[in-house]
């Protein structure tokens, strides 16, 4: 079974091609591509939505013939085409949704809408050293900061989220703060590694509240009024800045994290999303593993962001263990985007 999977949720187009195989064997990649629009968002600060969904238009097919020569497939070859059904910018859903069902219906192919987020979390399966269900998933991206139980594929269960901004989020409004550009995550990252953590104490909210809830707004007010505080000095002091605010982030993934896997008796946690690519983040949960004899999974670096083949992933993953995404095998290849979409009611049937 190949599957064709095209992630097209905010400012990355990512097309890929999955194989799978009946049974428990992961699916393997086959090719991928991505072209990121970041620089083309720069100059604003921020991603401007109509501005992606034209963009997305300009590359998906380029995108796609290069992974198909990639995986030297012809069109026929592909199985079914997956695409991310949501959540997301509503536009730039919208053309994914369309090149995927437009292209099944040309082939008299079967498509799936997929989850954005089951895509970030079942995307270490693609890695060598890929996890065992049950897990605890902590979901750390640009729009969403969770922790689940993961019984098994489609089996999720919400331990807690963040009542706010998500924990990319304040990485890029600290960062934005700073002066440092869109999107601020990693730069922020790199900054905080010529800084010290411990020169400003800033707050962890919510880190004793007892539950597995996250908030994260108030750190970009503190990061706000220690940053007028220094006034002038903020220049030679941001790398500090930096720093501080990245190990206020982290201890608050962290020990939340920890905190899960002790609720839940788990000794497995797996870790996804933009943010799962921060250097800090991965170290400390690497030592708390090792000192609790935990097991910590990563997705490889090129598939923390958003890419394609973590939907063809989940899809192939989705058709291996018998269940098909509300809503898919092409119902007369009409398609509905969900820009709102809570992974909890993943198996509700898509409405328009
Ligand atoms: O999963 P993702 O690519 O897109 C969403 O679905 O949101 O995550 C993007 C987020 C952004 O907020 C970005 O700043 C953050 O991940 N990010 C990082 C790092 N790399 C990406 N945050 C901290 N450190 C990084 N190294
Ligand atoms: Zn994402």
């Amino acid at each position: 079974m190949r599957i064709l999977g095209i992630e097209s949720s905010c400012d990355e187009t990512g097309v890929a091609l999955v194989q799978a195989d009946a049974g428990a064997a992961p699916p393997r990649l086959l090719g991928q591509a991505l072209h990121s629009q970041v620089q083309m968002h720069e100059a604003y600060g921020g991603v401007v939505p109509e501005l992606a969904s034209r963009d997305h238009i300009r590359r998906v097919l380029p995108l796609m013939q290069q992974v198909l020569q990639q995986a030297d497939c012809a069109l026929e070859q592909i199985d079914c085409v997956a695409f991310t059904r949501g959540p997301g910018l509503a536009g730039a859903l919208l053309v994914g949704a369309g090149v995927a069902c437009g292209l099944a219906a040309a082939l008299g192919k079967p498509t799936l809408g997929v989850h954005h987020l089951e895509g970030h979390l079942l995307s270490p399966f693609l890695s060598a050293d890929a996890p065992e269900f049950p897990f605890v998933a902590l979901l750390v991206s640009g729009g969403h900061t969770q922790l689940m139980r993961v019984e098994a594929v489609g089996r999720y269960h919400l331990l807690g989220e963040t009542i706010d901004d998500a924990a990319g989020e304040a990485f890029d409004k600290s960062a934005k703060l700073l002066g440092l550009g869109y999107p601020g995550g990693p730069a922020l990252a790199r900054l905080a590694e010529q800084g010290q953590a411990t020169a400003f104490a800033l707050p962890r909210p919510l880190l004793h509240s007892g539950d597995l809830d996250f908030s994260f707004a108030g750190l970009k007010t503190a990061v706000l009024t220690q940053a007028r505080k220094l006034g002038p000095e903020l220049e030679a002091r941001r790398a500090d800045l930096a720093a501080a605010t990245e190990a206020a982030i982290v201890e608050v993934l962290v020990k939340k994290s920890l905190a899960a896997l002790q609720q839940t008796g788990l000794r497995r946690l797996v870790v996804a999303g933009g943010v799962g690519a921060n250097r800090r983040l991965r170290q400390q949960l690497n030592a708390a593993a090792e000192r609790l004899g935990l097991r910590v999974h990563y997705p490889e670096l090129h598939l923390c962001t958003d890419n394609g083949a973590m939907i063809a992933l989940a899809a192939a993953m989705r058709w291996q263990a018998g269940l098909l995404p509300a809503g898919s095998r092409g119902e007369g290849y009409s398609f509905a985007v969900r820009p709102r979409w809570p992974l909890a009611q993943i198996d509700t049937p898509a409405t328009a």
